[in-house]
């Protein structure tokens, strides 16, 4: 039986949409908003009128791009959350009016599922229970996934997430939103082990990002007050040392999970799975450690409807189909 799914992701600033056919993505189309790059950082109100406005474009985009048309159609998924609520209103609406226009069923996707999920699209061989390192500008969370509809997280941020963290300490140092990349690239031509940054301890497996921003924010001031050129002259090493610090506090606790749940597969997702420095310690980690790793493909990391059309496929199998009351919550559940 043919199965053609759309699904839409506006959970924060990316309005994307994605088609998937018998499993396989067709398309995947992201509109980044670029005003929140001018403002430093992501303004609700403004996220959701930049939904409302290319919302209807994107899916337009999505759809030829896969060379399908909306009676193609069997289903619309769409983000119902975590998210920020005006962002994930516009996408649940849109969803809903097209489903019902269509007389189609609703798939509502959990975000981070979706996300702890990513690494599955276009290929299918992994083994459960696997761990799962989400990592992104809202979250960061180790999560142990049971199967598709069973994860639990066993581990968490008790304040700022990591790509928040990446972001803040961009920030200090005078560069554009979103930071963690730009840290990425001038971290390439660094010394990783110029300066080193205190450890924050933190029971159990959670994590905590605030001190570090702190630590980090005094250590750039103190700097400044000897040499005022500080940044400009030290870029790339004060990139690459704050940047071996944020992996290393996420690998730390991922390895006693590893240890803790003795599962053979891992898995890291979400935008931070772009960072390079974690890319290659996580591949490392698993040579050392014999487990089976998992990444995703670089452009289904940061949010995408990619990895929305991806769950949702699993969900149609099982019929796990949306009530059109369904409300999207912005609470990080999972
Ligand atoms: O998953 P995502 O697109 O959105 C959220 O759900 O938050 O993640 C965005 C976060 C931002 O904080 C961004 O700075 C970070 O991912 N990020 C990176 C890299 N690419 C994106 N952080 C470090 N290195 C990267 N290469
Ligand atoms: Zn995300």
């Amino acid at each position: 039986m043919n199965k053609t799914i759309l699904a839409i992701e506006t959970s924060c600033d990316d309005t994307s949409a994605s088609i998937i056919s018998n499993g396989k993505i067709e398309s995947n189309v992201i509109s980044s908003q670029l005003d929140h790059k001018k403002l430093g950082g992501v303004v609700p109100e403004i996220a959701s009128r930049s939904h409302q406005k290319n919302i209807i474009y994107i899916v337009n985009s999505a759809l030829s791009d896969a060379g399908a048309v909306k009676s193609d159609l069997d289903a619309i998924a769409f983000t119902i959350g975590p998210g920020l609520l005006g962002s994930l209103l516009v996408g649940s609406t849109f969803a809903k009016s097209f489903g019902y226009s269509l007389g189609i069923p609703l798939i509502g996707v959990n975000h981070l599922k979706a996300h702890a999920f990513s690494h599955t699209i276009n290929k299918k061989k992994f083994n459960y229970p696997f761990l799962s390192l989400l990592v992104s500008g809202g979250h960061t969370q180790i999560i142990l996934v049971k199967s598709y509809d069973d994860m639990e997280v066993v581990g968490e941020t008790r304040d700022d997430a990591v790509g928040e963290a990446f972001d803040k300490c961009a920030k200090i140092l005078g560069l554009d939103y979103p930071g963690g990349p730009l840290i990425d690239k001038y971290s390439i031509n660094g010394n990783e082990n110029m300066f080193l940054f205190p450890n924050t301890k933190v029971p159990d497996l959670d994590f905590s990002f605030s001190g570090i921003k702190t630590s980090f924010l005094y250590f750039i001031n103190d700097n400044i007050k000897e040499n005022s050129d500080f940044i400009e002259d030290n870029l790339n090493d004060i990139c690459a040392s704050i940047q071996k610090k944020l992996v290393e506090m996420l690998l730390d606790k991922f390895i006693l999970a590893i240890k803790k749940y003795k599962v053979k597969d891992i898995s890291i997702c979400g935008g931070v799975a772009a960072n390079s420095s974690l890319r290659k310690e996580i591949n490392k980690l698993s040579e050392k450690h014999n487990l089976e790793v998992h990444i995703p493909e670089m452009e289904y990391c940061t949010d995408n409807a990619a990895m929305i059309a991806n769950y949702a496929h699993y969900m149609y199998d099982d019929k796990k189909f949306s009530d059109f009351n369904i409300v999207p919550y912005s609470k990080n559940i999972i």
